[in-house]
């Protein structure tokens, strides 16, 4: 959702506040806005829709200016309006804002009331006339930032700069804030997510939330300053060399990001197992040997949510051990049943979706322990967690989830293997590199499924189907097409179709059915039923089974042998290349697909 860059240092801030800006489009936004403080003045120059129209503003003007703050809006508070756009500045502050200021209403008639105006709908404003007006009675900003913050409640993060200096200030709750360095440019920034951060701050600092941090740099160095809210300094920050590397930015030879992360898996799987099984993270997951709990709940949303249920199976099948799956914003508000001796268990990419975080709020409240499937070290939902483990899939730009996925299921797998005691059986290690194998060969072959792509492309919707275990990659099959190509899908388990569903069974709509070699046959007479009513078939099937190929349109042909336990991982890429094929003929944005947001910080 909304991203914030901001610098300062002997350079011209425009540069690396668009290159953060640009990084940070894969997020989600509407609008796209920068704060320069020129000649003593604060100039913001702000637009509604992409970044493109930002930067067509600043190519006209070229702006020159040391101190800067830059940010993508994602509508909560007020339309999306250019003036709605961040930064709001006046003739003192300039701030951006993530997150939702809840008292913001109260606050904004007291100003009001009190001769304040305001010139947008935005809740941010509300912090920028409030900490105004602190300034104004006391001339002190460290001051007026921690006054102003205590004022206001809900999960923000704030980057604020002033005419009378050069200085970036920063607080947030609950919210991502990274405040980084460049001590031999002498350079300071700020930022929503370190991933902007690559190749600019070589050091970063995580905050923890109510620290100020103030960065100041002078002609000999750069300072970043850590304050509690009674302005007494702080240690309350962790510090971090940035790793990530340039090549985390780019597209590389792949024509999107999603392309390159689908391709990324295969060799995502081997590390992550050698991770686990055989080096640092073995000690973690030992922890879990002989674990059992009566019941996990687990809590996701979307793609998170999907690989929840994979898990579930995992847990059930493997370990025999009880498993609940809650979308999150569902499970939050149902009074869950929640026991003493029950474990949480949070799946999520990014550790920032809102609803999430509310259930591991809730979780925690009623005492149960919280352990979270992760892919953002120092994420809120890490930093909350128990215990975490972490799935090691790097930066994931692509909107709509693809590794992630993967690895997600794949630590849920690891980890109930790991309560089982059986991570040392060598058929383990052995069925992980042949499902990375089985990937490779997939990404190989990838033209074959462009091919089923151009054969469905066109038709009006898409019932993906699966039976026990591919049931959770029927649904997310279905959401990963309808997230990019914006056509109707639907994931069904395949004994439920006649129900409801095939109701809508045409020549005009297509049944992705996944017919895995496990109640072959079964599933196989639900094709049949799709096909006596004229609904195109497309199977992802066993290779080598041609007494079920002539039924189909078209027939993606897997291997199932030797992946017992990990089959449904290695028939989802296929549909996420599937997925990929036909949002791409159907010419849409595929990494940064419309309405979507990669990172979900509002409830
Ligand atoms: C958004 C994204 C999805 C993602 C979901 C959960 O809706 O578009 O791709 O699956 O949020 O995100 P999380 O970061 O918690 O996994």
């Amino acid at each position: 959702m909304c991203g914030i860059v901001g610098y300062s240092g002997p350079g011209n801030s425009v540069g690396p506040i668009i290159e953060g800006l640009s990084r940070l489009e894969y997020r989600g936004y509407d609008s796209a806005g920068i704060c320069l403080k020129i000649n003593n003045e604060l100039q913001i120059i702000k637009k509604e829709g992409k970044l493109d129209n930002l930067k067509k503003l600043i190519e006209e003007k070229k702006p020159f200016s040391h101190t800067g703050i830059g940010h993508t809006r994602w509508a909560t508070h007020g339309e999306v309006t250019t003036d709605n756009a961040h930064p709001h500045g006046n003739e003192v502050f300039a701030v951006v804002h993530n997150g939702i200021i809840e008292n913001a209403s109260t606050f904004k008639k007291q100003l009001i009331a009190e001769g304040f105006h305001f010139k947008s709908q935005t809740d941010t404003e509300v912090f920028l006339v409030l900490l105004t007006k602190f300034y104004k009675e006391t001339q002190n900003t460290l001051q007026s930032i921690s006054k102003t913050f205590s004022s206001l409640s809900g999960n923000s993060a704030f980057v604020i700069i002033e005419k009378s200096s050069d200085k970036l200030y920063c607080i947030k709750r609950s919210a991502p804030l990274v405040v980084g360095e460049n001590k031999e440019k002498r350079e300071a920034y700020v930022s929503s997510d370190p991933f902007a951060l690559i190749g600019f701050a070589p050091r970063i600092y995580f905050p923890q939330d109510a620290v100020i941090c103030e960065s100041i740099v002078s002609d000999q160095d750069v300072n970043i300053n850590f304050y509690e809210l009674d302005l007494k300094p702080s240690k309350r920050f962790k510090f971090q060399s940035n790793a990530m590397s340039m090549d985390a930015t780019t597209k590389g030879p792949y024509e999107h990001f999603m392309l390159k992360e689908i391709h990324e898996q295969g060799a995502l799987i081997n590390k992550l197992a050698a991770f686990y099984i055989k080096n640092e993270g073995r000690k973690i997951l030992e922890g879990l040997k002989g674990f059992t709990t009566p019941e996990w709940h687990i809590t996701a949303c979307g793609t998170a949510w999907h690989a929840g249920i994979v898990i579930k199976n995992y847990f059930e099948q493997i370990n025999r051990q009880r498993a609940s799956v809650d979308i999150a914003s569902e499970f939050r508000y149902k009074n869950p049943i929640l026991n003493k001796g029950e474990i949480s268990l949070f799946i999520s990419q990014s550790g920032e979706t809102a609803d999430t975080l509310a259930c591991q709020e809730l979780c925690k409240e009623k005492g149960i322990p919280s352990y979270s499937i992760v892919n953002v070290e120092g994420s809120t939902l890490f930093r909350n967690s128990d215990k975490n483990f972490l799935i090691h899939a790097g930066v994931e730009i692509g909107v709509a989830s693809t590794k992630a996925f993967t690895l997600q299921a794949l630590t849920g797998y690891l980890m109930g293997r790991a309560m089982e005691g059986t991570l040392d059986q060598p058929e383990l290690f052995s069925e992980i590199q042949l499902l990375s194998n089985r990937i490779d060969e997939l990404c190989a072959n990838a033209d074959s499924l462009k091919e089923v792509a151009e054969k469905i492309y066109s038709k009006k919707g898409f019932i993906f189907t699966g039976r026990g275990k591919y049931f959770p990659i029927a649904l997310e099959g279905a959401l990963k097409l309808k997230e990019i190509a914006y056509v109707h899908a639907e994931g069904y388990a395949a004994g439920e179709l006649k129900h409801g569903p095939i109701a809508l069974i045409d020549e005009n709509i297509v049944n992705i059915a996944i017919v895995g070699p496990e109640l072959l046959e079964k599933t196989v007479s639900n094709v049949e039923e799709v096909k006596a009513r004229r609904g195109k078939i497309v199977i992802v099937g066993p290779k080598n089974l041609e007494e079920i190929e002539h039924l189909a349109d078209a027939y993606i042909a897997l291997d199932f042998e030797g992946l017992p336990n990990l089959s449904p991982l290695y028939v989802n890429v296929a549909l996420q290349f599937l997925a990929y094929h036909i949002a791409k003929l159907k010419g849409t944005d595929i990494d940064k697909p419309r309405n979507l947001a990669k990172s979900v910080t509002v409830e």
